[in-house]
């Protein structure tokens, strides 16, 4: 089995890397599942995937319960989760029972929150179905929702007993949800592997027609940098906030624009903003800075939005939970490959990479 182990010590577990379900029933087997399993996924996945992983599991001989909540990040609140649980308390789940995270990013997030609370926690598998799920959330164990107007302000951290990557999944997407899961691969790389970096740019037509061999080494590939980093600093206490390079601006324009851009869009457009500003402190040079915005475009990235009120995104960067003491932090390359943390980033920094990704061009 194609397979990577992420060492986490007593919460290690392995990622595994497939083109179908086939080998699902394998790998419970091999975690040493419960026979009492409840399948959380989305209307929409639901539609797509859910009959043929229950009839697995049943055929398994599980005893399988399902909940699918209305897809959408606008259901990404405490009353989902609760409803999550509310379904594990009718199918009779206990403290041994196990949960299938089914899904992208929202339902991983959610049925993770739900393990980590039901019975004071239970364990849970990812079975995420979307590139930005399959490159990113699924792995490194945030699990959390979206409350008050603020994002992923409530949660835990809760490691999966098993990521199961069937990379054919993300075949029936839609076009956009693709170029914005492109946008956690390509930050993997611009933070840790040029190599990886050129990959990306050598294979864009492979990439772009989902070859299926070459989403399997990507997503490898790809999961083993995320890996490196959640091994090296699991609760982001130091190096594990390198991943937010590209969404300390990136998080204020997609509150901002209220969530009609998608997660990934607004991070490949933090990403170029903050290389602009990198470049403009010399930190990178200005090749360096083309190439990242170069392979952005490449993958569809929209390199220019419109953004009116500059205050308005300062202030939403200055709510955002990864500011810490009103000091706004920047994840910014130094290279390609490496990055580093910045917290002195000044406002007329702020406003003149707000300038560059923007339409108008000023305040
Ligand atoms: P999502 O889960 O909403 O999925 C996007 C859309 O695709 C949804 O409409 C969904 O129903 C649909 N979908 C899912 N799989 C599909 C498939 N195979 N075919 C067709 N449609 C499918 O969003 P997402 O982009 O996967 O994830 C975004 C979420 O992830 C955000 O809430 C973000 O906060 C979270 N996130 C978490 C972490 C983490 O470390 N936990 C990291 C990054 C992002
Ligand atoms: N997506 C950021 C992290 O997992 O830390």
């Amino acid at each position: 089995m194609n397979k990577l182990y992420v060492n986490l010590g007593e919460n290690s577990y392995n990622i595994s890397f497939h083109s179908d379900f086939g080998k699902l029933l394998g790998v419970l087997e091999e975690i040493g599942a419960p026979k009492k399993l409840m399948v959380v996924t989305d209307t929409n996945v639901e539609k797509l995937y859910a009959e043929e992983v229950i009839s697995l599991l049943t055929d398994g001989d599980y005893d399988v319960g399902c909940y699918a909540f209305e897809a959408g990040e606008e259901n990404k609140t405490p009353q989902t989760v609760l409803d999550i649980c509310s379904a594990c308390m009718e199918h009779k789940m206990d403290r041994k029972s196990m949960i299938i995270a089914l899904g992208g990013g929202v339902v991983g997030d959610m049925a993770g929150f739900a393990a980590a609370i039901y019975m004071r926690g239970i364990s849970f598998v990812q079975v995420p179905t979307t590139l930005l799920s399959q490159s990113d959330s699924s792995v490194g164990g945030k699990t959390g929702v979206d409350f008050a107007g603020a994002k992923n302000i409530l949660g835990a951290f809760l490691q999966p007993k098993h990521v199961y990557i069937n990379v054919s999944t993300i075949k029936t997407l839609p076009e956009r949800e693709i170029v914005s899961g492109m946008g956690e691969v390509i930050k993997h790389g611009i933070i840790r592997d040029e190599k990886f970096f050129e990959f990306l740019n050598e294979n864009y037509d492979l990439i772009n027609a989902l070859d299926t061999d070459t989403l399997i080494y990507m997503s490898n590939k790809n999961c083993s940098i995320k890996a490196q980093v959640v091994e090296a600093d699991e609760k982001e206490s130091g190096v594990r906030a390198h991943l937010n390079f590209g969404h300390t601006i990136g998080h204020a324009i997609e509150s901002a624009s209220n969530y009609t851009l998608t997660h990934g869009e607004c991070v490949g457009l933090g990403m170029m903003a903050a290389s602009f500003i990198a470049e403009q402190r010399g930190l990178i040079t200005d090749t360096d800075l083309e190439r990242i915005i170069l392979l952005l475009e490449n993958y569809d990235f929209e390199t220019k939005v419109d953004i009116t009120d500059y205050e308005a995104i300062i202030n939403l960067m200055l709510s955002d939970k990864k500011t810490i003491s009103g000091k706004i932090r920047f994840v910014l390359p130094v290279c390609l490959g490496k990055v580093e943390i910045f917290d002195d980033v000044t406002k007329d920094e702020i406003v003149s990479a707000l300038e560059f990704i923007s339409n108008d061009g000023g305040i």
